[in-house]
């Protein structure tokens, strides 16, 4: 499974990219709001493809289908690495399948059923994000529309990528992995909590000390 990083903070974003840790990174308007400041939010685009070298997600605010377009083939000619993400709406469907006949890559957002994600695959979506923890926060389980789209898309070929998004913790992590989840995009926070492990922590602190008492150095 890929892993993406789901930010827009450069500092957090080279921290991954240097460890190698992840295959690509996915915005959207909240997370670029929170850190684009004064500047040109297409600058930090440009910044961010730099780091990464995979595919990064940037969103559209229009929505209405022609301006979606607009503002999509703008976001692809900044850098070779950006997926044009648009909202899972008539509209955005419609700018989808206009993206994708460009040769633009698309990530279809904002998804919360097996339908939507099946409607998203028909208008050429590369692709799709199930919002798994916002799901769970009105009571359903998120990752069983993971576990129905992964189903449908085997039963009919459909090679759209999963991305499970909205992950909120290490289970729903592992459980994308699981599930067979193309990817899935992580806030830092996540990332970090998915190395950790008391066993290791408690494991290497016994190896040190038992190395201490040889009184040597490598
Ligand atoms: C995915 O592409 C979105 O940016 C993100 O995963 C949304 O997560 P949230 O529900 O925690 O805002």
């Amino acid at each position: 499974m890929e892993i993406f990083l789901d930010t827009a903070d450069i500092s957090e974003i080279r921290r991954a990219a240097q460890a190698g840790l992840i295959d690509g990174i996915t915005t959207n308007p909240s997370l670029m709001a929170k850190v684009a400041g004064d500047g040109d939010p297409r600058d930090l685009f440009v910044e961010i493809c730099e780091v990464v070298d995979g595919p990064v997600s940037a969103e559209v605010v229009a929505t209405d289908t022609d301006g979606m377009v607009a503002e999509g083939r703008r976001l692809a000619d900044l850098h070779r690495h950006i997926v044009v993400k648009v909202p899972l709406t008539e509209d955005g469907l419609r700018a989808c399948r206009a993206l994708r006949e460009e040769q633009i890559a698309v990530n279809v957002t904002l998804c919360f059923s097996v339908a939507q994600a099946l409607l998203a695959a028909k208008a050429g979506a590369s692709y799709i994000s199930p919002f798994v923890g916002r799901l769970d926060d009105i009571g359903h389980d998120g990752m069983e529309v993971v576990a129905e789209i992964r189903e449908v898309y085997d039963e009919y070929g459909i090679e759209t990528r999963i991305l499970a998004a909205s992950i909120r913790h290490p289970r729903h992590a592992r459980e994308a992995m699981l599930l067979g989840a193309d990817c899935a995009t992580l806030p830092p926070s996540v990332l970090y909590k998915l190395m950790q492990h008391p066993l290791t922590d408690t494991g290497l602190q016994r190896f040190l000390d038992d190395w201490k008492t040889l009184g040597k150095e490598l």
